[in-house]
C-alpha cells in the first residue's frame, strides 16, 4: 500500500519505522478512550501525529520536487493527488492517512482467511484447481501471460469462494454509524446523536439467514444453490444486500472493495496453480478486535506444476 501511495519499498528503513507506527496506532484505535501515560489510546494518538507528521514530510519534499520539475509525473496517489486534484493540504493528509488505514491487512488478512479455510476444504481446492488451469490453458494457447480482466470474469467459482471466505472470516466485524434522528427500532428507542454500530459478524453468522453458518461452504453462493444456504443467492450482490455486508454499505462502502476482491482472486489462481499447502502448526483466527492468527498461520508449501 505505501508503494502504491508514497512510493515507499518494502524493507526500507523508513517503510519500516512506518509500519511501527501503523501497528501501535491499530492496536488503540479501538480501545478504552483513556488518555493517561502507558495506555493503548496514549500511543495511538501518539503514534497518529508521527504518522500525520511522516506523511506532511513526504507531501513537502515532493511538492519541491515538481516545483523543480513541472513533467515529472511520480506514478502514485501522492503524485496525482498533488498535480490533478484541487483537495487542500488537511484533505490529503487525511485521504492517505485513511487509505493507509483501511489497506492495511485488510487484504492480506482475507487472502490469509483464504488459506486457512480451503486447506479444511480439499473438493474447494479441486474446483478451484479445475477452473484456473482452464484459465491459465486458454492463456498459453493464445501465448498470453499476464491475467487480464477477462480472465478475471471467468473466475466463477472463485467469487464464491471469496464471498464465503468474506462471510466466514469477518475481516470486519461492525461497522461505525451515528444516528441522524431519534429512531425506534424493534421497540428500542435510539436517541439522535447516539453512536450505533451494526455488527455484520453476527448477520454473516446467523443460523437464520446461512445454513450451518460456521461451515466453510463456497457452494451457498452458486446459483444451483446445491449445497444449501437458505438464502437466494441471485439477493446477495454486493453492497445491495443487508445479508451479505463485509465491505459494509451505503454511501459509505469500502472504496477498496472491488480491488481487494482483485487482489484476492489473483493470489488464489497462483496459489492453487502451483502450490500444496498444509498447516505446520495448529492455528485459528482470533478477533481482538482486528482479524489475527495468534501463530501467524504457519504453512508448509510444497511446489506443484499443473499446466
Ligand atoms: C478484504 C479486504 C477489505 C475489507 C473486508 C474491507 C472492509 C471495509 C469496511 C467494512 C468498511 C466500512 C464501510 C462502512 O462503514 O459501511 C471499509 C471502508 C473503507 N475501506 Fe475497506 N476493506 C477491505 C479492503 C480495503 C482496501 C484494500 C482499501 C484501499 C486500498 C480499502 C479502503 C477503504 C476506505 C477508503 C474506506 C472508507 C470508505 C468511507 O468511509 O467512505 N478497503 N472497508
Amino acid at each position: 500500500m505505501a508503494k502504491h501511495i508514497m512510493s515507499m519499498d518494502p524493507g526500507k528503513a523508513e517503510t519500516e519505522q512506518l509500519k511501527k507506527e501503523y501497528v501501535t496506532f491499530m492496536k488503540g484505535v479501538i480501545s478504552a478512550p483513556l488518555n493517561l501515560p502507558g495506555t493503548a489510546y496514549r500511543k495511538a494518538l501518539q503514534s497518529r501525529s508521527t504518522i500525520l507528521k511522516f506523511i506532511e514530510k513526504k507531501m513537502e519534499e515532493r511538492v519541491k520536487k515538481l516545483g523543480g520539475d513541472e513533467n515529472l509525473e511520480e506514478d502514485d496517489l501522492l503524485g496525482w493527488a498533488l498535480k490533478h486534484s484541487n483537495l487542500s493540504t488537511e484533505q490529503i493528509l487525511d485521504l492517505i492517512l485513511s487509505l493507509l488505514f483501511a489497506g492495511h491487512e485488510t487484504s492480506s488478512v482475507a487472502i490469509t482467511l483464504a488459506i486457512y479455510f480451503l486447506q479444511g476444504c480439499p473438493s474447494a481446492i479441486q474446483q478451484l484447481q479445475e477452473e484456473h488451469v482452464e484459465i491459465a490453458r486458454t492463456k498459453k494457447q493464445s501465448e498470453e501471460t499476464e491475467l487480464n480482466w477477462d480472465d478475471y470474469k471467468k473466475m466463477e467459482f472463485t467469487q464464491s469462494v471469496i464471498n464465503e471466505t468474506l462471510r466466514l472470516g469477518n475481516v470486519v466485524r461492525f461497522l461505525h454509524r451515528k444516528a441522524l434522528k431519534d429512531v425506534r427500532y424493534k421497540g428500542y428507542d435510539i436517541p439522535r446523536g447516539w453512536k450505533v454500530l451494526p455488527v455484520i459478524a453476527a448477520v454473516h453468522l446467523d443460523s437464520n439467514i446461512f445454513d450451518q453458518p460456521q461451515h466453510f461452504n463456497p457452494w451457498r453462493w452458486q446459483n444451483n444453490n446445491a449445497r444449501g444456504s437458505s438464502i437466494c443467492p441471485s439477493m446477495i450482490t454486493m453492497g445491495s444486500s443487508n445479508y451479505f455486508m463485509p465491505f459494509g454499505g451505503g454511501p459509505r462502502l469500502c472504496a477498496g472493495s472491488d480491488l481487494a476482491k482483485l487482489e484476492m482472486a489473483v493470489f488464489i489462481h497462483h496459489l492453487v496453480l502451483n502450490f500444496h499447502w498444509e498447516l505446520a502448526d495448529i492455528d485459528q483466527a482470533f478477533a481482538y478486535p482486528f482479524v489475527d492468527f495468534p501463530k501467524g498461520l504457519p504453512i508448509r508449501v510444497k511446489h506443484h506444476t499443473l499446466i
